[in-house]
C-alpha cells in the first residue's frame, strides 16, 4: 500500500514539470500505458492475499483515475497556453501603414483617342481599322504618292522589303476601305503610324485619327462644318479655326487647318513661330486619281479626307511641350490626366 501512495507522490512531482503535450504524452505511457507503473501494480493483484486483495485494488484504481484525471487536466491546461501562443504570434498590428498599391490608369494618349473618336461618333461616322504593316501599294501608290514623293524617302519610311513598310500614316485605310465598300461612306480609321524621326515634336512610333466621307454631292463646305464641329467641341467654341490652302498629293483641292495658339491667345509667341496660328489637321477634297484606284466614278462621287496627329492634339490640348513624356511612362506625368 505505501508503494501505491508513493507512486502517487511520484506522479505529483513528475508532472510539475510537463511543459508539452509530447511531454505529456510521454508521462501517460510511463504511468498507466501496458508495462506502465500503474499497470503492473495492478497485474500484481492475483499474488496478494485475498483479504487484503480489495482494499489494494481500490488503491490502486483510486490512484489509476487520479492520475487519468490529473493529465487530462494538465492537457487541457497546456493546449490552452499553446492555443493563446499561437494567437499572440499572429497578432496582426493594424497600426502599421498599408502596403501601397499605385494604379495605372488611362494613358492620355488613348485618352485623347477616344475623345476624338467620340465626337466622330456623335456625328455619324464608323470606325475602322488598318494594318500597321502595310504595302508601299496601299501606303503611297493608291494615294497618288509618286515614286519620287519625299515621304517616300528611306529617312522617313521604315522598309520591311522592297513592298512592305511600316504605314507612315492612317491614310491607306482610305483605300482598303473604298476598295470593298461602295459609298455613302462616313469613316473614321484611328490607330499607330512610324516614322524614322525622333526630337521633342517626334517620335518613331506616333497616332493618327484619319476620316473621310464619300458620297454623290460632298462639297468643300460639308469638310469646313465637320471640322470646325470637331475643333469646337474637342477645344472650345470660342476656339477660332483657319483653312489655308496646303498640298497633299491624295486631295485636291487641299488645306491645313489651324486654330489660334491657345498659348498666347494669337498675341504671337514662341509656340506659333509668332504667328498667332497652330497647324493641327491636313485635309482635302479627295483626288479622282484616288478614286480611279479604287474603281469609283468620278464623275458620280465626291469626298473629303482629313488626317491628324492625337499626340500633337494632346500636346496643345494640355500644353505638353515635350511628347517624349508620353512615352516615359513616369506616373507622375501620367497621373495629370
Ligand atoms: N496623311 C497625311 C499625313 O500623315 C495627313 C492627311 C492630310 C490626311 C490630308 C488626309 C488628308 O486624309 O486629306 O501627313
Amino acid at each position: 500500500m505505501d508503494d501505491i501512495f508513493s507512486l502517487k507522490k511520484l506522479f505529483l512531482e513528475e508532472s510539475q514539470s510537463v511543459t508539452s503535450i509530447s511531454e505529456l504524452q510521454q508521462l501517460r505511457i510511463r504511468y498507466l500505458g501496458k508495462k506502465g507503473l500503474v499497470t503492473s501494480k495492478l497485474k500484481t493483484l492475483s499474488s496478494i492475499s485475498p483479504e487484503l486483495r480489495p482494499e489494494f485494488g481500490k488503491a490502486v484504481n483510486e490512484v489509476k483515475s487520479f492520475i487519468d484525471d490529473d493529465l487530462k487536466k494538465i492537457e487541457d491546461r497546456l493546449k490552452e497556453e499553446e492555443h493563446k501562443k499561437r494567437i499572440l504570434s499572429e497578432t496582426i498590428d493594424i497600426t502599421l501603414p498599408g502596403k501601397f498599391v499605385s494604379f495605372g490608369r488611362e494613358h492620355p494618349i488613348n485618352k485623347v483617342l477616344y475623345e476624338i473618336v467620340n465626337i466622330f461618333l456623335s456625328m455619324g461616322f464608323e470606325v475602322e481599322e488598318g494594318p500597321e504593316v502595310e504595302l508601299d501599294y496601299y501606303n503611297f501608290e493608291a494615294l497618288n504618292i509618286p515614286k519620287d514623293h519625299p515621304a517616300r524617302d528611306m529617312q522617313d519610311t521604315f522598309y520591311i522589303s522592297d513592298d512592305v513598310i511600316l504605314r507612315t500614316h492612317t491614310s491607306p485605310v482610305q483605300i482598303r476601305v473604298m476598295e470593298k465598300r461602295n459609298p455613302p461612306l462616313k469613316v473614321i480609321a484611328p490607330g499607330k503610324v512610324y516614322r524614322c524621326d525622333a526630337d521633342i515634336s517626334h517620335t518613331p512610333m506616333f497616332h493618327q485619327v484619319e476620316g473621310f466621307m464619300v458620297d454623290t454631292d460632298i462639297a468643300f463646305s460639308d469638310l469646313k462644318g465637320v471640322l470646325e464641329l470637331f475643333i469646337h467641341s474637342f477645344f472650345s467654341v470660342e476656339t477660332p479655326v483657319r483653312f489655308r490652302p496646303s498640298y497633299f498629293p491624295f486631295t485636291e483641292p487641299s488645306a491645313e487647318i489651324d486654330i489660334g495658339c491657345n498659348f498666347c491667345s494669337g498675341k504671337g509667341c514662341r509656340v506659333c513661330k509668332n504667328t498667332g496660328w497652330l497647324e493641327i489637321l491636313g485635309a482635302g477634297m479627295i483626288h479622282p486619281k484616288v478614286f480611279e484606284m479604287v474603281g469609283y466614278d468620278t464623275e458620280l462621287y465626291t469626298g473629303f479626307a482629313f488626317g491628324m496627329g492625337v499626340e500633337r492634339l494632346t500636346m496643345l490640348k494640355y500644353s505638353i511641350d515635350d511628347i517624349r513624356l508620353f512615352f516615359e511612362n513616369d506616373i507622375r506625368f501620367l497621373r495629370q490626366f
